[in-house]
């Protein structure tokens, strides 16, 4: 067992303080206590309950229909959530299949566990849309877990409902699993897909409070599964982190309260975002796309061809603008555009990436 770091991080690792422009972060622009209104002079400081705070667990089931606070687990992060459910349902003779490209742990943690892994790829040329007849070829005796990223993280591809139905069909079949990270779920342009976990007992729903909110640094996320799943992640979380912070808990609490409120302005300032990018993606002719259907990320490529690695670091060098280079997701010839930030820093970061282009272009 290996594990090596991400590439993505250590891009991240490198260069995400060393910027004026961020228009690579995959969530909306990240907010503060004092943004927010939150107090937490009362919360206590001592360990909290291995699957997360009652309140909390309960607040999170009201979203999904049919599920109760017993079906949810509070992670550290989707993060957590994505190694607890791997860790325990795909044993050393277990095989799984990874949509691909995606957030690169979903990957990189059955590579580092040596599990067997088929990678379920996403491509141009079916527009990054998944392709149910592909998975139902990849599935094996021993397939235990499917996961699915929806909308995608770099592509901003959007699963249908029907095509969701088939992936659990999929799943039923072969006494599987089907994980669905939906942690982009909530910035659906329009309505979304039903959440997996509501869907089938075999189906596991996995978000995180990271980048609809922007609050990565509270490191909270959740699973939403049957109690089989949550009592297992359990296992794995208390060899991990015991608990979640309970800071972070308090702060998960006081959003989701405020849900449907939050959620109309940070919609209403990604969707203006969007026009801002789509503007700009139409008034250059070096990249091309196949436009985002939702979330806050797409992934241009060079209309020349090849890699953007050239193209990136001079970018974050020299002009201070942060973005992804695909090589960091697999996705070589590509580079991850995030329109979750400020308007402002948005359209003085594209400014400085049509600078960039121009320069590699001479
Ligand atoms: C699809 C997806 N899943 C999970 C994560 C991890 O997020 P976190 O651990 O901050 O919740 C990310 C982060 O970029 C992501 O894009």
């Amino acid at each position: 067992m290996v594990f090596k770091r991400m590439p993505l991080e250590v891009w991240f690792d490198e260069y995400q303080f060393e910027i004026d422009y961020d228009i690579g972060e995959s969530g909306m622009k990240f907010t503060s206590l004092k943004n927010l209104g939150i107090d937490l002079n009362e919360v206590d400081l001592r360990y909290g309950y291995h699957l997360g705070h009652p309140d909390l667990r309960k607040e999170i089931a009201k979203q999904y229909k049919g599920m109760t606070w017993e079906n949810v687990a509070v992670t550290t992060g989707a993060s957590e959530g994505n190694f607890a459910v791997i860790g325990h349902l795909v044993g050393a003779r277990d095989h799984m299949i990874v949509e691909h490209p995606t957030y690169p742990s979903l990957y990189q943690i059955p590579r580092s566990l040596e599990r067997d892994l088929s990678l379920f790829r996403l491509t141009w040329n079916n527009e990054f849309r998944p392709d149910m007849d592909e998975l139902r070829k990849l599935v094996k005796a021993n397939t235990k877990l499917i996961t699915l990223t929806h909308p995608n993280n770099p592509t901003g591809s959007v699963i249908t409902e029907d095509e969701l139905k088939e992936a659990i069909e999929i799943v039923e079949k072969a006494g599987a699993y089907l994980m669905v990270d939906e942690t982009y779920r909530d910035m659906m342009f329009d309505n979304p897909p039903p959440l997996a976990a509501t869907m089938s007992p075999n189906a596991i729903s996995l978000t995180s409070m990271s980048k609809t909110w922007g609050l990565p640094g509270i490191r909270i996320g959740w699973v939403v599964a049957d109690t089989s799943v949550i009592q297992a992640i359990r296992a794995v979380r208390e060899q991990v982190t015991i608990c979640n912070s309970s800071l972070g808990e308090a702060i998960a609490k006081a959003v989701l309260k405020q849900r449907k409120a939050l959620l109309t302005k940070l919609r209403k300032s990604m969707l203006t975002n969007f026009r801002i990018l789509k503007d700009w993606m139409n008034n250059q002719k070096w990249l091309e796309w196949i436009e985002p259907k939702s979330g806050v990320v797409g992934a241009p490529r060079l209309v020349r061809g090849g890699s953007t690695d050239e193209l990136c670091q001079l970018l974050v060098t020299k002009y201070r603008t942060f973005t992804v280079p695909g090589s960091r997701m697999e996705l070589d010839g590509h580079l991850r555009i995030g329109f979750g930030g400020e308007q402002e820093e948005l359209t003085r970061g594209l400014e400085q990436l049509g600078l960039a282009l121009k320069e590699i272009h001479k």
